[in-house]
């Protein structure tokens, strides 16, 4: 009989394609993700597993799976999966990148954008009827041109932000654990700093890192403390890379100028949250990767990751290809 798979979401049509014949698939009808005994129940059924951010996938949940022969990610990161836990037992884990970087270092550029010229207050003005004519102080934003961009981060989304920059006479330095070679750094048009510099100089700051241990809470208040008043900072990586009550103060406070957010610290942020409050500070519901083309692209190869891990062939991309050695 054909192996069982479990998807945790309905994903773009087409995206399952390359499992159709291969596999017994049951697809999570809801909007919301399974709860996490769902999961637990679900998994114990099955040989692979296709999920999401919105999944928690931990030593429990890896260690009930007792057939679970592949864990495939619908996205880049993989902060929601405990890779030793898999890696103990042997089992693959895939994630999509590369194929969702255009899409992320696009919408970073949207928001930083929008901030720097306060396009949603704006648009929220029109559609008020306060615009009662054209004022010379109205709505003033900041040039990009002649300003710092500061990329934090410089893996495959980061390198995408900092070639976008190129037509916008913006000086570029960026901060990262591992310097990237001299030939990168020209073809790029960036220049390394140390990160407390980095926080010092931008004019805008954004954020490219994955989420761990070392990344958690980034930025905190002493970070915010070495901006400039002006800055504006971007996140389009992780929420919990920015500390959100260090950042409500400093928002508030005007200690700097503003922010954009594609993720929080929780998901979805709460109703009664401060920070929606601030009129200084967008935010969109993490969409870093929502476009057509590309939530297709990583669904196919979220498919044909899961379809290798079912064969016992390497997965396209794994997170922990030590399992095969
Ligand atoms: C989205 O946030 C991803 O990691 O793909
Ligand atoms: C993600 O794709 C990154 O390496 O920046």
């Amino acid at each position: 009989s054909l192996p069982k798979i479990f998807v945790t979401r309905q994903l773009p049509e087409r995206g399952l394609n390359p499992l159709l014949s291969h596999a017994e698939i049951e697809i999570w009808p809801e909007r919301q993700p399974p709860a996490y005994e769902i999961l637990l129940e679900k998994v114990q059924q099955i040989d692979g597993l296709l999920c999401l951010l919105t999944d928690r996938i931990d030593e429990q949940l890896i260690n009930t799976g007792k057939s679970l022969k592949v864990i495939s990610q619908m996205a880049v990161g993989y902060d929601n999966i405990d890779i030793k836990a898999a890696t103990n037992r042997k089992i693959p884990v895939g994630n999509t990148p590369g194929v969702l970087t255009d899409a992320t270092a696009d919408l970073t550029w949207a928001l930083l954008m929008c901030a720097a010229r306060r396009i949603i207050e704006s648009e929220q003005y029109v559609r008020a009827g306060s615009w009662q004519t054209w004022e010379p102080t109205l709505l003033l934003g900041t040039d990009l041109s002649g300003a710092t961009l500061g990329i934090v981060g410089l893996g495959r989304i980061g390198e995408a932000v900092a070639r976008r920059a190129s037509g916008f006479n913006l000086r570029v330095i960026y901060s990262s654990r591992h310097r990237r070679s001299k030939e990168i750094e020209a073809a790029l048009g960036v220049e390394y700093v140390e990160f407390n510099r980095l926080l010092q100089e931008s004019d805008i700051i954004t954020l490219h890192t994955a989420l761990s241990k070392e990344t958690h809470h980034l930025i905190s208040y002493a970070q915010f403390a070495l901006m400039k008043r002006s800055a504006i900072l971007i996140n389009t990586a992780r929420g919990a890379i920015v500390d959100p009550q260090a950042l409500y103060q400093t928002l508030k406070s005007g200690q700097i100028a503003g922010a954009a957010l594609d993720v929080t610290e929780p998901e979805p942020i709460p109703l009664d949250s401060p920070l929606l409050s601030l009129k200084n500070l967008i935010i969109t519901p993490h969409i870093g990767s929502a476009s057509y083309q590309t939530r297709l692209k990583m669904a196919t190869m979220a498919a044909n990751n899961l379809l290798a891990g079912l064969l016992n062939q390497p997965l396209p991309y794994c997170v922990n290809p030590e399992i095969y050695s």
